[in-house]
């Protein structure tokens, strides 16, 4: 069936990266300009609730490892409860959330106030109250889906904090942005383009074979927070069992959970680790688990028949991104094949209020 607004909103993310790539990044540019002249923050607290918090978690990897910025990401709700008083060391928040009104991320913004803290509030509603409390807001730009679900306010919100740490690593000065991170930047809506074609029916066709009940997400950088999204979106849509891991983490321990009637989807890109992961998924194999890769590396999408086989010549740098579509396409399918709504989930709302107090 495919008139789920789920299904439509996972199709329309080239045109929304698009969209921030072209409108949404000069105003991104203004905005630093200002925060960078005013404030010259050094350490950037990321953070968010749910997906939004998995969101933030994408370019955090990025600022720490590709941007030279100091990074943390952290769910607003710790950020509210232990975030200390600037110390000297001109920290900088900033929130991201699609509505803009969850209430923990309200409170972050509310907290980085009280102790004298900047706050960016990145959103998909400059009218919210993070949007209007914050000192920057940013609107990405991508309206707020009607699915209850986050797709494109996820991977662009994830797109848009990214935008804004190389517009701040650019002011720094220090580190010079890798050719190869705006060579993938100008190509990624064409590139989730071409993952949406290529993956669409094979996620479809996996989602439909699957006959696990419990899930076990695997991935590492940022494609560990695309695994967790990936993970939440399955338990979202479809109420299945779902854990997530680090790659190299699952050996110490979760290893011991495996049988016959798991399934491990591995989010394994090509790269300098291909061997190190082939190896591992070879070792989940032979406990008798399913094992369904997500990989554009021929030694592993060769060795496992069941994979979900991504377009060979897509970047490195925007992985965490572009993977999403495979792992959303498939809490997609396995959600209707269950015969669940994925659009109104049951328990959930787009948004939570709750009480939170960041008293110290
Ligand atoms: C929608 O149900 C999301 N999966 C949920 O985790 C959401 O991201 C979270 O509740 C925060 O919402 P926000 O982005 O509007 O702040």
């Amino acid at each position: 069936m495919d008139s789920h607004h789920m299904l439509q909103e996972i199709r329309e993310q080239p045109q929304a990266l698009g969209r921030i790539l072209a409108d949404t990044r000069p105003r991104i540019r203004a905005m630093v300009r200002a925060a960078w002249n005013t404030y010259h923050p050094s350490m950037f607290f990321l953070t968010g609730c749910g997906s939004s918090y998995y969101a933030a978690m994408i370019p955090a990897h990025y600022y720490t490892y590709s941007l030279g910025l100091n990074a943390l990401a952290l769910p607003s709700s710790e950020f509210v409860w232990y975030a200390p008083a600037p110390d000297g060391s001109s920290p900088i928040l900033v929130s991201l959330s699609r509505s803009g009104r969850t209430s923990e991320s309200v409170e972050a913004i509310r907290k980085a106030r009280r102790v004298g803290m900047p706050s960016i509030a990145v959103t998909s509603d400059p009218a919210s109250t993070m949007s209007e409390e914050c000192d920057y807001s940013l609107d990405t730009g991508v309206t707020s889906e009607e699915s209850v679900i986050m797709t494109k306010t996820f991977t662009g919100g994830a797109l848009s904090v990214t935008l804004l740490g190389i517009e701040f690593s650019k002011a720094q000065g220090t580190n010079p942005i890798p050719q190869r991170f705006e060579d993938e930047l100008g190509n990624l809506p064409e590139d989730m383009h071409r993952v949406v074609s290529a993956v669409d029916e094979q996620a479809k066709a996996r989602a439909e074979a699957a006959k696990a009940k419990r899930f076990i997400y695997l991935g590492s950088g940022g494609n560990y927070a695309s695994c967790l999204e990936g993970a939440l979106k399955l338990r979202e849509t479809s109420y299945a069992a779902s854990e997530c891991y680090h790659t190299m983490e699952f050996r110490h321990g979760p290893f011991a959970e495996l049988e016959k009637g798991i399934q491990v989807i591995s989010v394994a890109p090509k790269g300098k680790h291909a061997r190190e992961q082939l190896a591992l998924l070879k070792e989940i194999a032979a406990t008798g688990a399913n094992v369904l890769p997500i990989s554009n590396e021929p030694t592993v999408t060769e060795t496992f028949e069941d994979s979900i086989i991504m377009p060979e010549s897509i970047g490195n740098e925007l992985a965490p991104i572009l993977y999403m579509a495979p792992l959303q396409l498939f809490a997609y399918y396995y959600a209707v094949k269950n015969g669940r709504n994925p659009d109104e989930p049951r328990n959930l709302t787009k948004f939570v209020t709750t009480e939170i107090n960041s008293q110290t």
